[in-house]
């Protein structure tokens, strides 16, 4: 059988427990854990010199990963990744700069990691590249020899052609993505725009099935919503929920309910947002002052970006002022935390909640909303409100108080409905998503896109 070779920017820590909320590192360690084979990428680690592709075996994974110098790392990652295609691609188009050395340095890391992988690439291997760091990858592949059949999963949303313009290289960007021979994403909406974007050149077909016809070569496109593992979520979930339990044991004091949000530090999370909406739900309702408890888990990422630092300053003013606001003695509404916890501890504290609040402004997926609902206890679960525009509102609007995570009214309604939510609702609305959660899970995903892939 071939082997898989999956390549993604940041490659997870070989200890899995420790993984950070971080959606692809999750969803890959899971769907790593049974296939086998090589995950190369990105060690996490900045060096002054350059360090060599080091390769460690561990069950049955080969991680094949090497460090970034300074300037890769500011350009690349830093800068076009992340000031550029992050926020673009999340529609916050007010936030991301254009600078050309950054756009030269992501396509140098691009050509350096294809060769570092072409030093052990056999010619049988299939290719699976995730996200946005990587979008012209297999191109740069393909120009030093690569016949491998490759293809390409987008784990955040992909921008309308009238959005994307605003990357000034977008044309020739998406063209590299034509080398790639399936292309995924993780909702209908986000396949269209990319055709959307296609179709706009010239040089480029797109046919009825969607697939992409360009200098001889055919690109297939398909929807591949990530999922989880339920099973491993509720045994973590019942490992946790003790410990969970007693350090949150004078927040409760067995009669508070827990409102609980868990989320890297972005501006795509929509915490401001989030915490104005609470702050209008103790306003308008006096009798859940001291009665419910907030906890919003926020570990710092990519902070040595300016619209990360402002986020985190905003945040910092926002939860102080509403806590100055309803604080009392015994009581402090919003528990504000810029730590990681390990997943027994996070998905046990989930497991404790009786509100799951996930309201991103725009998300790919949100792994944190299928977590939560896969760490309930079936038979007293919590509820989940979740925005409209994350991509997992798709798959659980059966089962979510979905809200439009800009109106803070209607937000602070879904809470207090979520609070008050009888018993045998709150269970059937988790089944309905449970029976999504176990169809769908991340091995069905990732089956799902390696045969359709393998299928060339
Ligand atoms: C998102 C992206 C991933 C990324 C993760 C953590 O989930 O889709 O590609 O790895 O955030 O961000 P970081 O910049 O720390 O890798």
């Amino acid at each position: 059988m071939a082997r898989l070779v999956v390549v993604s920017n940041r490659v997870a820590p070989i200890d899995d427990k420790k993984a950070s909320a971080g959606g692809l590192a999750v969803g890959l360690m899971g769907a790593m854990r049974e296939a086998g084979g090589i995950w190369f990428g990105w060690n996490g680690q900045v060096s002054t010199t350059p360090t060599p592709l080091r390769m460690q075996e561990k069950n049955g994974i080969t991680f094949a990963t090497l460090g970034l110098n300074k300037r890769d790392y500011r350009q690349y990652y830093s800068g076009f990744s992340n000031a550029t295609l992050w926020p673009i691609f999340h529609y916050r188009i007010d936030l991301a700069r254009f600078d050309r050395a950054e756009y030269a340095g992501y396509l140098r890391v691009n050509t350096m990691l294809a060769q570092q992988l072409m030093s052990f690439l056999k010619p049988e291997d299939t290719v699976w590249v995730h996200d946005y760091h990587l979008l012209p990858f297999a191109q740069a592949c393909r120009a030093q020899g690569a016949r491998n059949r490759m293809g390409f999963f987008l784990h955040i949303p992909f921008p309308a052609p009238q959005v994307a313009a605003t990357v000034p290289p977008h044309r020739e960007l998406i063209r590299t993505m034509c080398s790639y021979d399936l292309v995924g994403f993780q909702t209908e909406t986000d396949r269209q725009a990319f055709l959307d974007n296609l179709r706009a050149m010239p040089d480029v077909t797109v046919d009825g099935a969607g697939v992409v016809h360009a200098d001889g070569h055919a690109t297939r496109t398909g929807v591949y919503p990530i999922g989880v593992s339920p099973d491993l979520i509720e045994e973590d979930a019942i490992e946790g929920q003790e410990h969970s339990r007693l350090i949150t044991r004078n927040v409760r004091g067995g009669r508070r309910k827990v409102i609980i949000s868990v989320d890297r530090l972005d501006y795509s999370k929509g915490m401001v947002e989030r915490f104005c909406s609470y702050e209008a739900l103790l306003e308008a309702n006096p009798e859940y002052r001291s009665r419910v408890q907030f906890i919003q888990i926020a570990p710092p990422s990519r902070s040595d970006i300016g619209s990360y630092q402002q986020i985190r300053k905003q945040l910092e003013a926002e939860a102080g002022r509403i806590n100055g606001k309803f604080s009392d003695l015994d009581w402090m509404p919003i528990r504000y935390i810029n730590k990681s916890y390990d997943r027994p501890t996070l998905m046990g504290l989930f497991r404790n909640a009786a509100v799951g609040y996930v309201t991103p402004l725009r998300d790919g997926m949100n792994l944190v909303a299928k977590e939560y609902v896969a760490a309930q206890d079936p038979e007293t679960p919590g509820v989940l409100v979740l925005s409209m525009l994350a991509g997992a509102a798709r798959e659980l609007d059966e089962g979510a108080l979905l809200v439009n995570p800009y109106d803070r009214i209607g937000m602070a309604e879904a809470l207090q409905q979520a609070l008050d939510m009888p018993l045998r609702e709150r269970q059937e609305r988790h089944a309905a998503m449970m029976r999504v959660l176990r169809v769908n899970d991340i091995d069905a995903w990732r089956n799902r896109f390696m045969s359709d892939l393998r299928q060339q």
